[in-house]
Order: C-alpha cells, then sequence, then structure tokens
C-alpha cells in the first residue's frame, strides 16, 4: 500500500500506518503521526544478538523458552515455533514487539513449509536458527514399540534434519545452526537407545552439513546439555517417575544439581553470536562433569 497524506491524515489512517511501521521497523518507535510530520525515534538496540533474527524450534518450554528469552534480552528478534498453542502465545508476551510464535510440528514437513512461510512474510531472512525441539521416551530396548521408535526419530532426527533444510533459503551469510543434542550421545545409558542415537546422529549431521555450507558463510555446531531441569522428564504418558528421576540425576551428577535451563541459554547465546564465528561442526558439552569425571576405575 503506498502511504499518502490523504490516507495517513485521518485517525484509523495514522493507526493503521503506525501498526504496519511497528511490525516492519520494530527497532523504530512511533511518537506521533500528524498531516505534515512523522516523529519517530531510533531504539537502539544492543546486546550480542542485536540486529539478528533467530528461529527457535521448541521455544514455548524448557531450554528453548530460557533461550527464547535470553535471545530477545541480547537484542534479536525471535520466532519460536512448537505445538502447545497456549505456551506458545504466554512465551511471545514475554518476548519483543517484532517475535513471532508458530504452531508447527517439526516432524510434519507441511507445517515446516508454513512456518517458514510466515516467517519469510514477517522476517524477510534468518541470521541462526536454534534447533532444539524434542521428544523423549525412556524405555528398556526390549520395549520399545514401533510407535514410540518412529515418534522419538520423527522429533528429534528427521525434525532437526528438515528444519535446517526448509530454513537453509531464508539463512544468510553469516548465519548460526545450533542443533540441541545430549551428553546421552556419548553415554551407553541404559533406556535410552531411542533419543541418545538421535542425538550421536545429530552431532555427525552437524559436522557433514559444516563441510556443505561452510563456504556459504553458514556453520552448524552442537550444544550438548546434562541433565537439566525441564519439562522432559515425565512428559511421555507412562513416564510418572519424572520428579524421581531428576532426584537421582540430581545426585549423581558431579556437581550435585541438574542445570538451570538459562545456563545452557547462556552457551546458545554464544554459539549464535558473532563471538562463535570460527567455530564450526564443534559440539559443546555442558553437563556439570558427566562426562569428564568418574569414579578412579568407573
Ligand atoms: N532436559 C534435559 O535434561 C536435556 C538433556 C539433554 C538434551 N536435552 C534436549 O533439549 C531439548 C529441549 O528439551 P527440554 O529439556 O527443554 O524439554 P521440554 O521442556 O520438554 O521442551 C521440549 C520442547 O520441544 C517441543 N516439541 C516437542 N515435540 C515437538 C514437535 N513435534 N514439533 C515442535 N516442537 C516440539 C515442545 O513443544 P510443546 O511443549 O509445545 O510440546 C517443547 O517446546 C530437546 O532436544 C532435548 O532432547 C534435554
Amino acid at each position: 500500500m503506498m502511504w499518502s497524506r490523504s490516507n495517513i491524515c485521518t485517525p484509523s489512517g495514522a493507526a493503521a500506518f503506525s501498526s504496519r511501521w511497528q511490525k516492519q521497523r520494530p527497532d523504530l518507535t512511533i511518537l506521533n503521526v500528524t498531516c505534515t510530520v512523522l516523529f519517530v525515534a531510533t531504539n537502539t538496540i544492543t546486546g550480542r544478538l542485536a540486529g539478528k533474527n533467530i528461529l527457535i524450534t521448541g521455544g514455548n518450554s524448557g531450554i528453548g523458552l530460557a533461550t527464547a528469552q535470553e535471545f530477545d534480552k541480547q537484542g534479536a528478534r525471535v520466532a519460536i515455533c512448537g505445538l502447545n498453542e497456549g505456551t506458545l502465545q504466554a512465551t511471545k508476551k514475554t518476548l519483543g514487539a517484532g517475535s513471532l510464535a508458530v504452531r508447527a510440528d517439526v516432524s510434519n514437513l507441511t507445517d515446516l513449509d508454513t512456518m517458514f512461510t510466515t516467517i519469510k512474510r514477517e522476517f524477510g531472512h534468518l541470521d541462526g536458527v536454534f534447533v532444539n525441539a524434542g521428544y523423549s521416551e525412556f524405555l528398556p530396548f526390549e520395549e520399545v514399540t514401533e510407535q514410540s521408535f518412529d515418534k522419538v526419530i520423527a522429533v528429534n532426527f528427521k525434525g532437526a534434519y528438515f528444519t535446517i533444510q526448509k530454513a537453509l533459503p531464508l539463512l544468510r551469510r553469516g548465519s548460526s545452526v545450533i542443533i540441541t543434542s545430549s551428553v546421552g550421545a556419548r553415554k551407553g545409558w541404559p533406556t535410552t537407545s531411542t533419543v541418545s542415537a538421535c542425538k550421536a546422529a545429530v552431532n555427525h549431521l552437524a559436522r557433514i552439513l559444516s563441510a556443505e555450507l561452510v563456504d556459504r558463510g553458514i556453520r552448524v555446531n552442537t550444544l550438548s546439555p546434562g541433565p537439566t531441569d525441564t519439562a522432559m522428564f515425565g512428559r511421555f504418558p507412562g513416564e510418572e517417575q519424572g520428579e524421581a528421576v531428576k532426584d537421582v540425576l540430581r545426585t549423581s551428577n558431579p556437581s550435585k544439581r541438574m542445570a538451570d535451563p538459562l545456563e545452557i541459554a547462556k552457551l546458545a547465546v554464544y554459539l549464535a553470536s558473532d563471538d562463535s564465528a570460527y567455530v564450526v561442526g564443534a559440539d559443546f558439552l555442558i553437563d556439570g562433569g558427566v562426562t569428564a569425571i568418574s569414579a578412579v576405575g568407573a
């Protein structure tokens, strides 16, 4: 739409003009609109992610939610996706004016296409993707059903894979892709045969995609949390022992606690920022010492 004196100089025209402007330029604040003079103030956005547009999958809970809020605090314009419309909208309210919340199942390619169309329309481009959506079912190997196998692989591997593929056309030179892996990728922990195998797969995916994308100025890394205090434990039907599992994880961790999601988010800020420009195809452990430390002989 062309803005002209005749359509701005009405109360509804001025309101529409302000709203449109604020959507497209959240870095500017409309102070006043009159028929003759437009008053605009520049909001100086500062922070380690200032000026970056970043998508966070699973941005409405746990690690993704803490990261969305931290990225926002660091000046990024954030888009989040997840399944739960209620928590998506509640999270969006905690983020800046230009943020976006989209309901999308990362294992569904049609949902991904729709989401990236929306992001392209609203943001134009992306400077980063935090590929974080995940779903776990902790079951002994012999109890894993085809349905459970398919669901865990669909979210954690297929979802991560196609999120990155579909994001590529929007990713500018200098972009950072971060995949949430897990300490489980390095550990032979019982009951994690599906999810930890997916996490080991995304670690290697990050190396291969780094090789394919480094010349386009896109780097891909993984971030591997240890036990982190989120809703992940106790999520899947039948897993009523979430809190009890957390107690065990706290006790057995060398740091004698779980991570706070914000601690993971702060590492994600580094990986999304230009400070990590030379970090390519790497895996960053943040696990309280689980991997490095063991009893003598263990
Ligand atoms: N917590 C830990 O100890 C730990 C340790 C290592 C790695 N991780 C990894 O960290 C990541 C985040 O997990 P979390 O601990 O923060 O757990 P969480 O609180 O359960 O968050 C999981 C997130 O993924 C989203 N999600 C699940 N399935 C999805 C799908 N099909 N499409 C789109 N979004 C989907 C959820 O959205 P809804 O809420 O809308 O369903 C939620 O936002 C996961 O990749 C997990 O494997 C966690």
